[in-house]
């Protein structure tokens, strides 16, 4: 009987111990199943996982403000952001180099148009510092001109260019156009997703941090970022700023665009219009970036009028240059 009972109790043991195995078993192949999906998203789903959460410029701002690296810029109404736009540091920059901007005439474009320089060309800041004839040369064009000349002008001075346009790039998403020069018809967005459009096509919006992730460009020197863009300039500027530690941005040239409708808002409405794009200024100065050109795009129609500065005009686009402080 003892030892019917003893062996009772030890089958109970038995049982209770395979049991105790059994579901230490599963909680292992549960976590390395886990640990395997986990990686397996890393791998392959990255970028896609991670950009969800969008970064918020206004926080990103204040983190890039608390140690600005040049004297920050205070908004005291209107006046102050035209003052910044009249007033770059000319003397920054001691040699210029001018790319694209080649006058070849375009079926869609008027003689003026195709004869405006300030339209065609970037010019970029040769100083010393910034190696421009130093390899490697990674150079970002957000919307490529109809004749490529930028693009072309790029990769012939060896630099790596990806030209992005969703309008114009339409083979595919990606198109290798020779050794360097890469396009991707993306439009830049504060998230990535994909817009469906009225005539059925879908827009690829990308993030700035999206793009670098997806192109392997995470922590690179890029030497210039150029922008032709209509608009969206402003997201691609806050963008920058919001991912200040993405890319070693050297230098951005950008066309700025600001709405004909600033004229007809009210004093308060354009003060507080005009303090949302200072913002962007601001961040640059705190991140480093001098302002080192700007020249008014002369052929686009109407006048910005500010009232607050004695009803002076303003041309509605000006080619603008940001050179960092090394
Ligand atoms: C600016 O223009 C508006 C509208 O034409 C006019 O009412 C106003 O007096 C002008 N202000 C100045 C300072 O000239």
């Amino acid at each position: 009987m003892k030892d019917g009972k003893h062996h009772k109790h030890e089958g109970l043991w038995r049982r209770n111990k395979a049991k105790c195995v059994c579901v230490l078993t599963v909680a292992a192949l549960m976590v390395v199943v886990v640990v395997v999906g986990a990686t397996v998203v890393y791998q392959f789903f990255w970028p896609q996982v991670t950009v969800y959460v969008p970064v918020n410029f206004e926080d990103k701002l204040k983190e890039v403000c608390v140690s600005p690296r040049l004297s920050p810029l205070e908004y005291k109404g209107v006046e102050s952001f035209f003052h910044y736009l009249e007033s770059p540091d000319v003397d920054h920059c001691y040699s210029w180099v001018e790319f694209g901007g080649e006058k070849i005439p375009i079926p869609s474009q008027s003689e003026k148009e195709c004869s405006d320089e300030v339209r065609k060309v970037k010019y970029i800041c040769f100083n010393e510092e910034y190696k421009m004839t130093h390899d490697p040369c990674l150079v970002y064009s957000f919307t490529k001109d109809m004749d490529n000349q930028f693009e072309r002008d790029m990769q012939l001075f060896s630099c790596e260019v990806h030209a992005f346009d969703h309008e114009k790039v339409s083979e595919a998403e990606h198109v290798q156009r020779s050794e360097f020069w890469m396009e991707h018809a993306w439009a830049i967005s504060e998230a990535p997703y994909d817009k469906p459009e009225k005539d059925g096509s879908i827009q690829r919006r990308r993030s700035l941090d999206y793009i670098t992730q997806a192109l392997g460009h995470n922590k690179r020197e890029l030497k210039f970022l150029k922008s032709d863009l209509e608009g969206r300039e402003w997201i691609l500027l806050r963008q920058v700023i919001s991912n200040i530690k993405l890319l070693d941005i050297q230098q951005i040239g950008v066309r700025l665009h600001l709405p004909t409708t600033v004229n007809q808002m009210s004093g308060e409405a354009r003060h507080q219009y005009f303090a949302k794009m200072f913002k962007v200024f601001q961040g640059l100065q705190c991140a480093g970036y001098k302002y080192v050109m700007g020249r008014a795009v002369k052929y686009y129609k109407g006048f910005i009028r500010i009232p607050e500065i004695n009803n002076r005009t303003f041309y509605p686009a000006y080619e603008v240059n940001w050179a960092k402080v090394l």
